[in-house]
């Protein structure tokens, strides 16, 4: 297998948006997208970039961690699972999502180093560090745009 990497790096909340409705776009059924970074990086906000690719508004990705997984009935349907709270390995057995993820729907995933182990070898690892104040730099693993032709088709 191929490891691809694009790196970016953004300015504003606006232009992580950006490369998270970017890569959004590029997703289909079964992918799972791993984002890492330190709290407040933003991976909430990439997030709510890749959920508009799926119709999603952004004031529907929650910003606060309290949840730990929301699902949207979107087509694929789309799980946004956020692991910040979780502080032992055991409470991720509680969360009944990891028959699903990979399967039909796409899964993104904050703090995913939590899950190490539960998540499949085949994903996207999105890695966000802040430079400063409102720089950063985001590296995608794993993404092979050309693999995905059929996918850029779907909505020509
Ligand atoms: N270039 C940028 N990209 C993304 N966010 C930025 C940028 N510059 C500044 N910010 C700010 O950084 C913060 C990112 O918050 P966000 O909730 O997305 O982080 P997070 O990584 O999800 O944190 P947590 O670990 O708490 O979930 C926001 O306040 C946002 O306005
Ligand atoms: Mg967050």
């Amino acid at each position: 297998m191929f490891l691809t990497v694009k790196k970016y790096s953004t300015e504003s909340p606006e232009e992580t948006m950006e490369v998270g409705y970017h890569l959004g776009q590029l997703l289909g059924p079964g992918d799972v997208v791993c984002l890492y970074g330190e709290l407040g990086t933003g991976k909430t906000v990439l997030v709510k970039g890749i959920a508009r690719a799926f119709g999603i508004r952004e004031r529907d990705i929650a910003s606060a961690s309290f949840t730990i997984v929301t699902e949207y009935a979107t087509s694929p349907p789309f799980a946004h699972v956020d692991l910040y709270r979780i502080e032992r390995t055991e409470e991720l057995a509680e969360i009944g999502i990891w028959e699903q993820v990979g399967a039909e729907g796409i899964t993104v995933i904050e703090w995913a180093e939590k899950a190490e182990g539960l998540l499949p070898d085949e994903r996207i690892a999105v890695f966000i560090r802040a430079v400063d104040e409102t720089v950063r730099d985001i590296t995608i693993e794993g993404l092979h745009e050309k693999d995905r032709d059929y996918i850029e088709n779907r909505s020509s």
